[in-house]
């Protein structure tokens, strides 16, 4: 049988992962699309990928056999790109975070049911081992229902450059709250995406022009660039069904170190999914964990959950999964009507924080 023919958009520093997870799950990258030729061309050179394009335009026209089409742009693009691929009939699977409001993830829902295409996005931290295993157990029922959960995912100097994409709200939609999105996702997914209620934010922006909080991945700074996202983020969430959700996010923070987890209180044991920095930014230094705090027999008991040690925090295992799903090997990880409250959520949290007021969901 031949291998499924997929062309990855965006040749930059998340391409890899898009491009190992395709390959072990035995997909070909055929194709590689980026607007700076030269870096299009240092990617495929290695991988030995012979067609190189300069806009998904190009290759949608000249690629027929290309099936699914993966989106690893800076975010502004994720919209456009996306609809384009799916009105060419391709599957499409996408980076985070999914577009740059609710409003772009609705035409991109209305896209997709035209197109009857599978659509996915990359909410790698679902991937991860430790989230599996959890999932697993809360699926057993041994959690109860989750009451409240704490999503974290706080950097103490950890701002991706300044004046560069990540730090323009043109092109990224926001800073931490929509770079950092996972754990919010990861919280909602544990907690089988009930309908949010009502949302109240506080987001800062001290330091966002102070080098000394510079994330230390070599990401260049733009001279005259634009910086003008928020630092930190802080909010609470209810939800119709009586849950509720507080979040953290932050690329710059007084914190003692990089944290990100999703802990949470069941009706019949508590869990928590850890990642913990030893410097923030740098995955090599990082330990997971996975825990359930238990009641048994009359006593406090904590169950550690030991899983394979995955440094690229699921995103090889997502891009995998995208591929598993495409050919019937495994049930996708996530769905497009999930992506639409996540983004409801974050629109929230910037109305909230910009109108110091709460936001009521419909
Ligand atoms: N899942 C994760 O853990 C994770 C981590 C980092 C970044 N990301 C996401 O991945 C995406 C890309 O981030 P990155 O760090 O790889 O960015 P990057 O800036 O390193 O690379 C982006 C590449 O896209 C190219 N590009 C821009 N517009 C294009 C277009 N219209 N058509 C074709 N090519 C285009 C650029 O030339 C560049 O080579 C972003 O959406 C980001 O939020 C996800």
């Amino acid at each position: 049988m031949c291998a499924l023919k997929v062309a990855i958009t965006g040749a930059g520093g998340m391409a890899n992962y898009h491009y190992t997870g395709f390959t072990e799950a035995g997909a070909e990258v055929a194709a590689i699309v980026d607007m700076n030729a030269a870096q299009a061309k240092a990617f495929a050179g290695p991988r030995n990928i012979s067609k190189v394009y300069d806009t998904l335009t190009n290759l949608l026209e000249k690629e027929p056999d290309i099936e699914a089409v993966s989106i690893v742009t800076p975010n502004k693009f994720h919209k456009p790109l996306i609809i384009e691929a799916l009105n060419k009939g391709k599957h499409v699977f996408c980076e985070k975070p999914p577009a740059l409001n609710a409003a772009e993830m609705q035409e991109i829902i209305d896209a997709q049911k035209k197109s009857g295409k599978t659509l996915m996005f990359d909410f790698n931290n679902r991937a991860r081992p430790e989230s599996q295993a959890m999932k697993a157990y809360i699926k057993q029922g041994r959690t109860g229902r989750i009451n409240s959960a704490q999503a974290t995912w706080v950097r103490r100097a950890g701002i991706p450059g300044f004046g560069g994409w990540f730090t323009n709200k043109a092109l990224s939609g926001g800073g931490p709250v929509i770079d950092l999105l996972h754990m919010i996702d990861l919280a909602l997914y544990f907690m089988d995406y009930p309908e949010p209620a009502c949302l109240l934010a506080v987001t800062f922006n001290d330091f966002m022009g102070n080098k000394a909080f510079k994330g230390p991945w070599g990401i260049p700074d733009a001279a005259n660039g634009v910086t003008d996202v928020e630092s930190a983020c802080h909010a609470m969430l209810t939800f119709k069904t009586g849950q509720c959700l507080s979040i953290r996010n932050s690329w710059a923070e007084m914190n003692e170190r990089e944290i990100v987890s999703v802990v949470f209180q069941g009706a019949k044991a508590g869990g928590k999914v850890e990642r913990l920095f030893g410097r923030d930014g740098i995955d090599e230094t990082a330990i997971d964990s996975c825990r359930l705090f238990i009641e048994e027999n009359g006593n406090q008991a904590n169950l550690d959950i030991i899983s394979e040690h995955d440094e690229t925090m699921g995103r090889t295992r997502a891009a995998a999964n995208f591929i598993d799903a495409l050919t019937g090997k495994a049930e996708a990880l996530n769905k497009p009507e999930e992506a639409l409250i996540l983004m409801k959520i974050i629109d929230a949290i910037y109305q909230s924080a910009s109108s110091g007021t709460a936001v009521q969901f419909d």
